[in-house]
């Protein structure tokens, strides 16, 4: 674990360059490794009303910040590491090693709505689901933003990495199937959720942690095999499931190919009509190939968006559209302009229109 294991493929989110002293954190990282970091996540609170300088309240919380002809006022990343008034920003490494492991019992007032995530940070692109991404939390904060949608729903995530959306979602949702590929990453991911156990409980949602490779055409269902399904859990995932997410999944495109026969193969055969959102950074590269900046990944994405709704199986139809980022920002990420949401829709004539029974 403490060799040093990084070569040319290696990647770093950005999630915590926010943080104040980040100079040098790749070359800090090189030094010691790949370890498992714990970080918190704070939810941003809602503020007290505030008079602005026209008399006008401010809400400074919750609330997505309107100027005086109605348009969004961006909120600033905060700088030098500090927002004014506030709380240190998050999230803030924590703790490095075994110890930040702990499973949360002794949980401070100030912990509460602390979401805690074990990730490690910089990794090789195989183990890229082990850091967190933008795109989870853009789509955290749809979720936070739209919780009367997602209120008592039972939901499926795709490459869910260290399982932070999922938990997000799991304290609106009443059941969340979070699943990804791999022993290692899944046993990380529920690691994570019993580190949020507090949380879950005061929701009432459940956080069921689960093999799905897009690369399998069928779900694991062998009891000898960790992380695999029950048969319950499959008939109860294709029943009630009504909404899918997948955040930040598309960077390779023989994966990327896999993970929509996925979708189309489960959303076929979902009981109820469904809703899948997909988070995206758009990334730019310079590629030898062009001679210039591309953004492949991003292409091959939306070519298979495309193709999805020009599927003509004569029994399910999907409906794709992008989804505008005007809902407020919870958590402390640049939500720059490359991160995309998307909307995906699929119902066939069999399904039942009825909500699935709580
Ligand atoms: C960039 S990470 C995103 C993780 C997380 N959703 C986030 O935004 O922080 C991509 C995720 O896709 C998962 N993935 C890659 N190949 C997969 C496969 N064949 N089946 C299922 N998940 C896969 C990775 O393990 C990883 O967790």
């Amino acid at each position: 674990m403490d060799a040093i294991t990084f070569r040319s493929d290696t990647v770093l989110s950005d999630i915590h360059l926010l943080q104040a002293n980040t100079r040098h954190l790749m070359v800090r990282l090189n030094a010691v490794g790949q370890p498992v970091f714990v970080s918190q996540f704070k939810e941003e609170e809602e503020e007290e009303e505030e008079e602005g300088e026209d008399g006008r309240p401010q809400s400074r919380g919750l609330e997505p910040l309107l100027d005086e002809d109605g348009d969004l006022d961006v909120v600033r990343r905060p700088r030098g590491g500090d927002a004014p008034g506030r709380d240190r920003i998050y999230p803030i490494i924590l703790s490095k090693g075994e110890e930040a492991a702990s499973d949360g019992d002794e949980l401070e007032e100030s912990d509460r709505g602390v979401i805690r995530i074990e990730h490690t940070m910089a990794t090789p692109l195989e183990d890229v689901g082990k850091q967190v991404w933008r795109g989870a939390f853009l789509m955290a904060d749809f979720i936070l933003s739209h919780r009367d949608q997602f209120q008592d729903c039972t939901v499926l995530e795709l490459g869910a990495g260290t399982g932070v959306t999922s938990i997000v979602m799991a304290t609106v949702a009443k059941r969340v199937y979070c699943t990804d590929v791999g022993q290692d990453l899944l046993s990380m991911c529920e690691r994570n959720v019993a580190l949020n156990k507090h949380i879950l409980e005061s929701a009432d949602g459940d956080v069921k942690v689960c093999e799905l490779d897009w690369m399998r055409d069928d779900f694991c269902t062998d009891p000898e095999v960790e992380f695999s399904w029950t048969e319950d859990e499959v008939a109860d995932l294709h029943d009630n499931t009504t909404v899918l997410i997948a955040a930040d999944v598309c960077y390779d495109d023989d994966l990327t190919d896999g993970l929509f026969r996925t979708l189309y193969r489960i959303m076929s055969n979902l009981r109820h009509p469904c809703t899948l959102y997909f988070s995206i950074e758009k990334r730019l590269n310079f590629t030898l190939q062009h001679m210039d900046v591309s953004c492949e990944a991003y292409d091959h994405f939306r070519a298979c968006l495309s193709d999805l709704k020009n599927i003509t199986d004569g029994k399910t139809i999907f409906t794709v559209e992008p989804v505008q980022l005007c809902f407020p920002q919870f958590l402390i990420y640049e939500r720059i302009k490359q991160l995309e949401l998307w909307k995906i829709t699929s119902s066939h004539p069999d399904q039942m229109k009825a909500t699935p029974a709580m």
